[in-house]
């Protein structure tokens, strides 16, 4: 989506079932990066659904101000709207301490704006494979830095990196999603190893495809139906709120022994996901569009 189109309005669950007390992250403050649509607004509503005050920022100021105004209408909490392009560490350090100074401290990190498209790596431009390594890499070290620096070096905290499966199996077209998404899962061993002792905990949630989502409308390749959900073990696409359970169960006290890891919250859909490039690249050489190919 480029910053100048229409804005998609993004709702809120209308039936969302509690898996754990509805005040578990009452007093808590969450500082989302890509808050303002897809996955990350939904796991900012079931925060916000369980007491978290809470902060989005993305480069659309608009765009994050709206979404700040539905989460606040139906979950009652505290959303503040900010913009930051994670890839300007200026914008970064003014954004906490504006954070800091509403709401005192931060205790949950969420690092997920990314930046994604279909590319052959043969068509992939040098800006285009630095965009997104800038964005989604060096994104989550620049916000995890200040974040840490400002608040958690001294209060502690969870921080929560979005990735992907892809570079599990070296996914076709996208070595550059699939590059930075592995560079963060590195980065979050490293981080956990050393900021394990100011009581941080560092982990990733790795989602498979998601309905109704920017990245499944930019990389399902028209290729969702029936059969394509039939292939994945559980049965069905993930759901926003699945992952937004699995990240909150990531804040609680549950999962304190978890630092450093990776969970993969797909359904197993890397385990069986069709990846045959040989066949893509014939489809796309008897004419077929990127978006219809069936990759
Ligand atoms: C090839 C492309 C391209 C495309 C952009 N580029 N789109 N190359 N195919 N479809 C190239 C441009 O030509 C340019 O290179 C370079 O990338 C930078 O493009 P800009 O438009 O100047 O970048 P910018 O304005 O910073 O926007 C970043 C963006 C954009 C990533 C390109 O699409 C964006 O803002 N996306 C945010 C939303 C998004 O992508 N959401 C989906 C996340 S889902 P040149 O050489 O021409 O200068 C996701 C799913 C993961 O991550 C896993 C799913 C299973
Ligand atoms: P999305 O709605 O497009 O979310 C991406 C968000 O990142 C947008 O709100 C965007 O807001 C923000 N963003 C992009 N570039 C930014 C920048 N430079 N600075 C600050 N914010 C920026 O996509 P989504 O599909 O929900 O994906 C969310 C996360 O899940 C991503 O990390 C993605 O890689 C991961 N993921 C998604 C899927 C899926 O099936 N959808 C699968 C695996 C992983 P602005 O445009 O306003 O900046």
């Amino acid at each position: 989506m480029s910053r100048n189109d229409v804005i998609h309005k993004e709702t809120c669950e209308e039936n969302y079932k509690y898996i754990f007390k509805p005040d578990i992250l009452r007093g808590k403050v969450a500082f989302i990066t890509g808050g303002g649509s897809g996955i990350c607004f939904t796991i900012t509503e079931i925060f916000m659904r369980h007491g978290c005050d809470t902060v989005i920022v993305g480069r659309n100021l608009e765009r994050v101000k709206q979404a700040s105004e539905t989460l606040m209408a139906a979950t009652g909490g505290r959303c503040l709207p900010l913009s930051v392009d994670v890839r300007k560490p200026q914008q970064i350090l003014d954004a906490v301490d504006e954070a800091m100074g509403q709401f005192g401290k931060i205790d949950i990190l969420v690092n997920g704006a990314a930046g994604n498209f279909l590319c052959p790596l043969d068509q992939m431009s040098f800006n285009a494979f630095r965009t997104v390594m800038e964005i989604d890499a060096h994104g989550t070290f620049n916000v995890s830095k200040v974040v840490y620096d400002k608040s958690m070096k001294t209060n502690g905290g969870v921080i929560i990196n979005i990735t992907a499966l892809l570079h599990l199996r070296g996914t076709q077209m996208q070595t550059h999603a699939g590059s930075a998404k592995a560079a963060i899962e590195a980065m979050t061993r490293h981080m956990a190893v050393e900021w394990g002792m100011n009581g941080v905990r560092v982990m990733c949630v790795a989602p498979g495809p998601i309905a109704d989502t920017e990245g499944m409308r930019r990389l399902g390749g028209g290729r969702v139906n029936e059969e394509y959900e039939k292939s994945i073990p559980i049965q069905r696409l993930g759901l926003r709120v699945d992952i937004a359970d699995v990240c909150l169960f990531l804040t609680t006290r549950g999962s304190e022994l978890l630092t450093g890891t990776t969970i993969a919250a797909d359904g197993g859909s890397w385990l069986t996901g069709s990846n045959n490039f040989y066949q893509t690249k014939k489809l796309l050489s008897a004419g077929h569009s990127l978006s219809k190919a069936k990759l």
